[in-house]
């Protein structure tokens, strides 16, 4: 893959961020722009909100395609899903709609897999040479698979069925939000959830990101488990640094469908 300055945006339910990102480091090389999620949240009002981001960095971009994460599930460019943003991105062709809009080439992720594949190649599972599970604790609970430094993509983990019901309507953090939930009240949650992932998956490592991974040291130590649980490090800065990290990556393995 090249080596440049690719510029990754995360959509993110209340904000739309962008920053041209440095895939040596692994960081951003640039200020990083905010731009406030529009209300009605649509394919077509995002894009337009990511095309101003683009444009801000016009004078940077290279050749490569802009990485662009989305919190839905992401094939072949489609949008397939909708769990917790508007339900006109089911089958969008949202990827062809976002390189109109912008006028570049647009490579489109699901959210968690950035952020994961971000954790792998420079964070906290960086390099490891085994099976990786990344989750991220936010509204929903996103997950991304990575095998010896190989994404599995849109594994969709917080959709685990626990109980009879959708993983992350009772073990995100926005649970914890919702039900104002104190960290003793929310571990149980999290370690019916973590034990159930590790009996189907038996990874090597398991990495929690999400912004409530800045106080991990309240719930992490906590759980009991058989696979060592560690928090993200990247946090905020995952989902840029991923996208565009995979978009650089698209470059040299374009998807073969
Ligand atoms: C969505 C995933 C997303 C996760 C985190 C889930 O509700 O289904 O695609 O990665 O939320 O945003």
């Amino acid at each position: 893959m090249t080596a440049g300055l690719v510029l990754g945006i995360d959509i993110g339910g209340s904000g739309i961020k962008g920053a041209m990102v440095d895939l040596l480091a692994g960081d951003f090389a640039t200020e990083r722009i905010r731009i406030p999620t529009p209300k009605k949240s649509t394919p077509e009002r995002i894009a337009a909100v990511a095309a101003r981001i683009a444009q801000q960095f016009s004078d940077q971009l290279g050749d490569e395609p802009i990485g662009v994460t989305i919190p839905a599930v992401v094939t072949h460019g489609k949008t397939r899903s909708a769990a917790n943003i508007d339900k006109s991105w089911i089958d969008a062709d949202a990827q062809t709609i976002f390189e109109e809009v912008i006028g570049r080439k647009v490579v489109l992720v699901n959210d968690a897999d950035a952020a994961g594949i971000a954790e792998v190649k420079y964070g906290a599972a960086k390099g490891h040479p085994g099976l990786v599970i990344v989750t991220t604790l936010g509204t929903g609970i996103g997950s991304a698979i990575i095998n010896r430094g190989v994404l599995v993509p849109n594994s969709e983990l917080g959709h685990l069925e626990i109980d009879g019901h959708d993983a992350e309507t009772v073990a995100s953090a926005g649970v914890k939000t919702k039900l104002d939930l104190s960290y003793s009240e929310w571990v149980p949650l999290l370690q019916r959830y973590y034990s159930h992932l590790e009996n189907l998956f038996w990874p090597d490592l398991l990495v929690v990101g999400g912004g409530v991974s800045k106080n991990s040291q309240k719930f992490l130590p906590k759980l009991t488990l058989k696979t060592p649980i560690i928090p993200a490090d990247l946090r905020n800065r995952a989902g840029i640094v991923g996208a565009a990290w995979l978009a650089a990556d698209s470059v040299s393995n374009p998807d073969p469908v």
